[in-house]
């Protein structure tokens, strides 16, 4: 799961509701995004802040709240994950989960969900053993709903047996085991429609930037700037294909002016999404970056990430990769240096712009160490792309790595080169030239 799941995690309330903050930073840890909804009792225990805090979301608490209500209604709450987290999952909220009953948030978005749900039991030992609790977690199994614990051993109210909730890492491992198999949306019967992705855009941007904490200027460009309403997705980055588990084939690529370019397009107002080969650069800010590794692993993420109204390929993109990768460490021999089989890896670049899914702007560049405009001519052919973004990459221009660039814009039109400018001069002049090509006529 190298992009992290959606998890919405409900904390039910118990003594083992502070469990629930530990299992926020493990499911954060694993690189996974959280959204927290805490029961009235569950409140008693920890606070909205924490959770808040923690998921550097929202703490949603209430059924009846205006504000979230307005911001994201309950039934998107409960649809816009991958998966349900219960956790404690008291013998309230199991009894409740049973029979239907949706009184509260917690309860109401379980009923309303069409997303697998994990519940982590915990409650005094009585209250586990009571056939009721047994009744409603045969029921619950046979709702497809999975279980993970209880752990057996002393109990807070000084009891002992089976009733303590399970360890965090171990709840994370069991979500992850079932975001794994796969099946996350339970299907509606044939003739029955629950397309509510679209039914509040507005809100959904607006959660998010409350989220990511975006200062006025990015949120005024994203309502008044050139780009304001675009999807922007863009490719920076090399791409790592391993040999075996240690060592890898790539290139020099440092995401300079791939990164620069995300920048840039934020800056002017477009939702963008990053996806980025392994560098040592951080991720710009207001961009949703995710990283991958391989090529193959670049392509899955671009396709994830589409629609989008503009996609500039600027990844360094490993052409081949080994064959078949070793599972161990390869070993050196007396049969002296393996020979490395490679295949060619998929184009990233020509199979979105021959893709239905086409963005209606799509930009390509081309790395060369000669013939630079020829090259780039071809491959703007070749590649299917509306523009090309040549550069000289040979060791002596410093492209590699460097923070300037030399570029020559290569369309059906014709060629226009720039002079050497900065990464994030070339960046900003090509987010431009991008927003006029949007401008109505
Ligand atoms: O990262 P920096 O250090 O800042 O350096 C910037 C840069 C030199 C990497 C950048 O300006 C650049 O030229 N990026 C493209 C590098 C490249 O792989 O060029 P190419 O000519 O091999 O590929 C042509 C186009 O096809 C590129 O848009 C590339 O992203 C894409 N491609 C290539 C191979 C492949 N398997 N899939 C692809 O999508």
């Amino acid at each position: 799961m190298a992009n992290g799941a959606r998890i919405l995690l409900i904390i039910g309330g118990g003594i083992a509701a502070y469990k629930g903050l530990e299992l926020i930073r493990e499911f954060k840890k694993r690189g996974h995004d959280v959204r927290g909804v805490l029961t009235t009792a569950g409140a008693q225990f920890i606070t909205p802040l924490s959770v808040a805090s923690l998921t550097g979301d929202v703490c949603y608490t209430d059924l009846f709240s205006l504000t979230d209500e307005a911001e994201m209604g309950h039934i998107e709450l409960s649809r816009d994950a991958d998966l349900i987290v219960v956790a404690p999952a008291t013998a309230d909220l199991m009894a409740k989960m049973a029979n239907g009953i949706a009184n509260d948030l917690a309860s109401t978005v379980l009923l309303a969900t069409d997303k697998r749900v994990l519940a982590a039991p915990a409650m005094n030992v009585r209250m586990w053993l009571h056939p009721a609790t047994q009744r409603n977690l045969a029921q619950l199994k046979n709702d497809g709903v999975t279980f993970v614990g209880p752990d057996s051993g002393e109990m807070a109210c000084g009891e002992y047996g089976p009733g303590r909730m399970a360890e965090p890492a171990a709840i994370a491992d069991a979500a992850e085991a079932r975001l794994k198999a796969g099946g996350t949306v339970i299907p509606l019967p044939p003739g029955t429609d629950s397309r509510i992705d679209k039914a509040r855009p507005a809100a959904k941007a607006q959660i998010a930037a409350k989220a990511a904490d975006v200062p006025p200027r990015i949120a005024h460009a994203a309502k008044n700037g050139p780009l304001a309403g675009k999807s922007f997705l863009i490719t920076s980055g090399p791409t790592h294909e391993p040999i075996d588990p240690v060592r890898y084939i790539s290139n020099r690529s440092s995401g300079k002016q791939g990164h620069a370019i995300a920048r840039a397009a934020a800056e002017a107002g477009a939702k963008v999404t990053l996806i980025s080969g392994p560098v040592n650069i951080p991720d710009p800010p207001h961009v949703e970056t995710v990283h991958v590794e391989s090529a193959r692993e670049m392509l899955a993420a671009v396709e994830k990430a589409l629609p989008a109204d503009i996609a500039v390929f600027a990844a360094a993109v490993a052409d081949w990769r080994v064959a078949t990768s070793a599972k161990d460490k390869i070993k050196k021999g007396p049969g002296g240096p393996p020979a490395l089989a490679l295949a060619e890896n998929p184009d990233i670049l020509a199979t979105i712009a021959k893709s239905r899914k086409r963005p209606r702007l799509v930009i390509g560049f081309a790395a060369e160490t000669e013939k630079v405009i020829e090259h780039a001519r071809a491959k703007l052919k070749k590649k299917g792309s509306d523009l090309i973004v040549a550069n000289d990459v040979s060791p002596a221009t410093g492209t590699f790595g460097g923070d300037a660039n030399t570029v020559h814009l290569v369309s059906a039109d014709g060629v226009e080169s720039w002079p050497a400018l900065s990464k994030d001069e070339v960046a900003q002049r090509l987010v431009k030239k991008i927003a006029d090509a949007f401008k109505p006529r």
